[in-house]
């Protein structure tokens, strides 16, 4: 094996993207050198690019999907070897771990085998949209989650059973996830906004009405009313523009929580009008201090959800060129041109 590779760079805040070559890494404790076969496009990779936040050490190396084959293992980690199709959650505030690039390191507690019945393309469609959704509403460990209990873990399936949920922006990457885990803890009525185009696919996830995204925020409010008789305890704001954020403030329970997935845009006065409705602001990185032990439980059954096909993948499209495409695709998802399809690229096609 070469002790080079081939990686997508941001030289410096706000640069231009640039295929360069970086060492191959090597395991640390409790690591895998893991080839990556299919790394996804996250909006978290163009916003770095275009607003110049969050990293301050340049070069950097972005992306955090990733799906491939173990390389190397660490000699104190049990249960993989090399040749195992695995997926991870990369962290590109670390180069090694981050995911555009040809091989990265991932952190063996956090990795899942992948089934037979999931290509790496599939599989690299999962870990930060799957991450969010189950940090934001299940992690029993965090501020940062409405902290309910875990459907992966026993005794979770169902426990939420009849209780209704609402989800902005289903057909994205993590609504997707949202609804799917939704369904696993059993709430209902699962309400979510969408393109109408995507009824279909995310009824068949689990979503019991799917509501037009173009509804203006009191018709929005005035259906959800109308669906559930039950107050809403929980939404998931998948989308979190400040209109988002402030209708789903608006459905909450007065004493209900609203998971974000942005900074908090919500009206200071909407807050002073209801101060014991709840505002979660979620980071969806199992890597991240504070995330791992909920990381820990969630992976430990990632495997098993995907071989039994309670979780599904998100839609791929493969954009060609392996990582010398990703620019273009993150253009696409700045100007909104994605609908409930991942962006994917395979590395190692990188001419
Ligand atoms: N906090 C964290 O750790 C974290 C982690 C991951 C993502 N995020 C953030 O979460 C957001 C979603 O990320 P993603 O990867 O899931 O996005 P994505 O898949 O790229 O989102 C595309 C989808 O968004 C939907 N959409 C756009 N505007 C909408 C609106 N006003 N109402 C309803 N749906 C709308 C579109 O739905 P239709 O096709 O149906 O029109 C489209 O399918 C981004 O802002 C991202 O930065 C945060």
């Amino acid at each position: 094996m070469s002790t080079q590779q081939k990686a997508l760079f941001l030289p410096s805040k706000q640069g231009e993207w640039v295929i360069g070559t970086t060492e191959v890494p090597k395991p640390g404790p409790g690591q895998l050198l893991v080839k990556v076969e299919a790394t996804a496009l996250n909006p978290a990779d163009w916003k770095i690019q275009v607003y110049g936040f969050f990293l301050q050490n340049f070069p950097a190396i972005l992306g955090s999907d990733a799906a491939g084959i173990v390389e190397a293992v660490d000699e104190g980690v049990q249960g993989f070897a090399t040749g195992d199709r695995v997926l991870f959650q990369g962290f590109f505030i670390n180069n090694p771990q981050a995911t555009f690039q040809q091989y990265a390191l991932s952190i063996a507690d956090t990795t899942a085998k992948i089934p037979d019945n999931i290509s790496f393309d599939e599989a690299a469609t999962i870990p930060v949209g799957l991450a969010t959704a189950a940090l934001g509403l299940f992690d029993q460990y965090s501020e940062g989650s409405a902290k309910l209990f875990p459907p992966w873990e026993n005794g979770g399936r169902g426990k939420c059973s009849g209780k209704p949920i609402v989800i902005f922006g289903g057909a994205s990457s993590v609504g997707q996830y949202v609804i799917q885990l939704a369904k696993l803890a059993g709430f209902n009525p699962i309400i979510t906004t969408a393109s109408v185009k995507n009824t279909e696919l995310l009824t068949s996830l689990g979503a019991t009405h799917v509501l037009d995204r173009k509804l203006a925020s009191d018709a929005l409010v005035a259906q959800v009313a109308a669906i559930s008789q039950a107050s809403i305890e929980v939404v998931f704001d998948a989308i979190s523009l400040a209109q988002t954020q402030n209708a789903a403030f608006d459905i909450l329970a007065p004493t209900g929580q609203v998971v974000i997935v942005t900074p908090d845009q919500i009206d200071a006065a909407r807050k002073a009008a209801a101060p014991r409705k709840k505002v979660v602001s979620v980071l969806g990185n199992v890597n991240a201090p504070g995330r791992r032990e909920a990381g820990r439980s969630l992976y430990a059954k990632v495997t098993e959800l995907l071989e039994e096909g309670t979780i599904k993948p998100n839609r791929v499209e493969v954009l060609r060129n392996g990582l010398a495409g990703i620019p273009a695709g993150l253009k696409r998802m700045q100007n909104d041109r994605v609908s409930a399809v991942k962006l994917v690229v395979r590395p190692q096609e990188t001419p």
